[in-house]
Parts: C-alpha cells; sequence; structure tokens
C-alpha cells in the first residue's frame, strides 16, 4: 500500500510539473447551472483542483462530484466559508443568482444578482486579485462592467482577467444553423458578437461558409432564434427556470479554453465579452467579439471583420441597448 501511494505520489508529480495546477471555483454551485458544470469541471483534466461554493448546498454538491474517478481534488464550503473557498484560485466562475421566470428579460433580475455579484467580486478582489473571473450570472451586459468596477475600486482590475460568458450563443447558433442547412454544428461554427441578451446579440453567419446560403425567411427566423433561444427554455420550464444544462455545458466549454490558452496552447479563439476597444469611441467599452486567449487571459481581441448590410442593422440595433445596460453596471457600483 505505500509503495502504491509513493508510486501514485510520484506519478501525480511528474504530470503536473509537465502542466500548471490549476484550481478552480465555482461561486453558485448548488444551482442549476453550478451542479452540472461542477461536475463538467471535475472531468476537465486542465483542473486539478476544484472549489465548490454556494450560500446553499456546496459541501453535498462536491461530497456527489468528488467520487467521480479523475484525478482532481474537490472541496465544498459552506456559506460562511467563502474566503477559504477563494483561497489559492486560478479561475473563478460565477452563476451565483437568481434566473428568469417566463416574461422576465435579463435586465429584470438586474436588482437580484448585481448586489450578488459585486459581493462575490470584492472577496475575489481581496483573497485572489490575480484570480481570471468568468461571469454567467445575468444580466451578463451589466454584471460583467459590475465586476470590473468592484475591482477597479480594489485597485486590482486587470481587463485581460474578466470574461461575460457568452459561450451559450454562440453554441446555440452552431446547432440552429446545422439545424436549418442539415450540417454538423461543428461544421457551422458561427462568431457572436455585442452582448448577451435578445437585440444585443448578434450573430455572423456571412463569416461560415456554410451558413452563407441561409437567407430570407429562414435567416430571420434562425437569428430570432438564437437571440431568443433561452426564451423557449424559459417557457418550457415554466417557472422552474432558465437554461442550466446546455449553459453548464457552455461554460465548462468556455472554462476549457481559458484553461487551454493560460497553459500555452496557441490559437485558442472564442467570442466572450469583455473590456474592449472595438466601440469605445462610441462610449462602449465592454463588447463581445472574437478574442485570442493566452498565458494572460485576453492576449487579442478581433474586430469583428467584415459584415453585411443585414449584420449592421443588428449591430446598429444592439449598440444603444448595451451601452444602457453597461452604463447601469457601472452606475451601480459608483453610486455609492
Ligand atoms: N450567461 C448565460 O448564458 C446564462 C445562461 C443561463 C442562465 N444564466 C444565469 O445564471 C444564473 C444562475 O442560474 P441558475 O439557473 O443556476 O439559478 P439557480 O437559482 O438554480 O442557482 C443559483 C445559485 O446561486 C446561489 N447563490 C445565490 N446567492 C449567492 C451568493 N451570494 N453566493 C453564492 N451563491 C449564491 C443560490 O443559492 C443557487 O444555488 C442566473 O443569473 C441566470 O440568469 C446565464
Amino acid at each position: 500500500m505505500l509503495f502504491n501511494r509513493t508510486a501514485l505520489t510520484a506519478t501525480r508529480a511528474f504530470s503536473t510539473s509537465a502542466r500548471r495546477e490549476t484550481k478552480v471555483a465555482v461561486l453558485g454551485a448548488g444551482g442549476g447551472i453550478g451542479q452540472p458544470l461542477s461536475l463538467l469541471l471535475k472531468s476537465d483534466p486542465l483542473v486539478s483542483s476544484l472549489s465548490l461554493y454556494d450560500i446553499r448546498g456546496a459541501p453535498g454538491v462536491a461530497a456527489d462530484v468528488s467520487h467521480v474517478d479523475t484525478a482532481s481534488e474537490v472541496k465544498g464550503y459552506a456559506a460562511d466559508q467563502l474566503d477559504q473557498a477563494l483561497e489559492g484560485v486560478k479561475v473563478v466562475v460565477i452563476p451565483a443568482g437568481v434566473p428568469r421566470k417566463p416574461g422576465m428579460t435579463r435586465d429584470d433580475l438586474f436588482n437580484t444578482n448585481a448586489s450578488i455579484v459585486r459581493d462575490l467580486a470584492a472577496s475575489v478582489a481581496r483573497v485572489a486579485p490575480e484570480a481570471h473571473i468568468l461571469v454567467i450570472s445575468n444580466p451578463v451586459n451589466s454584471t460583467v462592467p459590475i465586476v470590473a468596477e468592484t475591482l477597479k475600486k480594489a485597485g486590482v482590475f486587470d481587463p485581460r482577467r474578466v470574461f461575460g460568458v457568452t459561450t451559450l450563443d454562440v453554441v446555440r447558433s452552431a446547432r440552429f444553423v446545422g439545424e436549418v442547412t442539415g450540417k454538423d454544428p461543428k461544421e457551422t461554427a458561427i462568431t457572436v458578437v455585442g452582448g448577451h441578451s435578445g437585440p444585443t446579440i448578434v450573430p455572423l453567419l456571412s463569416q461560415n461558409k456554410n451558413a452563407q446560403g441561409v437567407k430570407g425567411e429562414v435567416y430571420g427566423k434562425v437569428v430570432h432564434r438564437i437571440q431568443y433561444g433561452g426564451d423557449e427554455v424559459v417557457k418550457a420550464k415554466d417557472g422552474a427556470g432558465s437554461a442550466t444544462l446546455s449553459m453548464a455545458y457552455a461554460g465548462a466549454k468556455f472554462t476549457n479554453s481559458l484553461l487551454r490558452g493560460l497553459n500555452g496552447e496557441k490559437g485558442v479563439v472564442t467570442p466572450t465579452f469583455v473590456r474592449s476597444p472595438l466601440y469605445e469611441d462610441q462610449g462602449i467599452d465592454f463588447f463581445s467579439s472574437n478574442v485570442e486567449l493566452g498565458p494572460n487571459g485576453v492576449e487579442k481581441i478581433h474586430p469583428i471583420g467584415e459584415i453585411t448590410a443585414e449584420e449592421q442593422k443588428l449591430l446598429e440595433a444592439c449598440l444603444p441597448e448595451l451601452k444602457k445596460n453597461i452604463e447601469k453596471g457601472k452606475a451601480f457600483v459608483n453610486k455609492a
């Protein structure tokens, strides 16, 4: 037994020296997204340690997930153990907060979620100021500026390390365009720019050769479905919440992309909502576009590239709404 254990320790030491130790925290791990997200992160070989926190239920989720036969360690933390949960974390994923009910927009969640996200960000700033923060909690267009402003106040904001997770829009786009074109979604990857709510979600079908043929009524319908796909789930769940499983999938996918970038893999490019210079001259300083992820987080922000007149119209509808959402988030932190 002792021999085996020594052998195991030696193997671990070897494999982790080839790869970075990466501790990931999930804040809101007891929720509809948090639970399956924690499970998926437990299966990610790039995660060496998983720290699960919630105001209720995280130790139970951790005990359950910890039995999955992958190498990572899992620990659950109770409501009063946020600081311990954040110690030494490299990446913090935040799905904490309330989800939508039928008839609600994401902005309707602002009053509840703004303070949850602000307070969690303040703790990250204090305990793990160099962590990369991945915001899932809605309204993302406002919660990301809230995180940035909170970190700024604490003097630790680095724009390369704060991300709004818009991957579900990318996942839905590939799936829905795959459906209408009869292609495998792997061949219909769509860049989605703008923000993460209705009209601020701007899918650029023209940039994928398999999607370029989608025109007229079908185009209108598929774009609408991408922008309002979340409503389909909210309606079908009939008061029991919004997307959780597909969101957990999308959240784990984005986390994995970031971890690959942090580990030095080249060419990891995906849309995400970050502090961005692209529309800064119009007072819009957060924007989602293709971003190259690297050892420091955001490595390079790609311009949106060539777009059609139809896409230009979508973008024009996006920008004023996005601006309002961003300003609302900033004002919330700076009012006091
Ligand atoms: N970015 C996206 O694409 C996307 C998609 C779907 C849902 N969402 C958003 O994700 C959020 C979570 O959705 P859900 O379905 O998992 O909701 P949920 O209610 O099932 O879970 C939320 C969890 O957050 C916890 N929580 C509340 N306050 C907390 C705090 N201060 N610290 C730690 N944990 C806290 C709750 O206890 C709960 O377990 C919502 O805001 C929802 O709108 C985002």
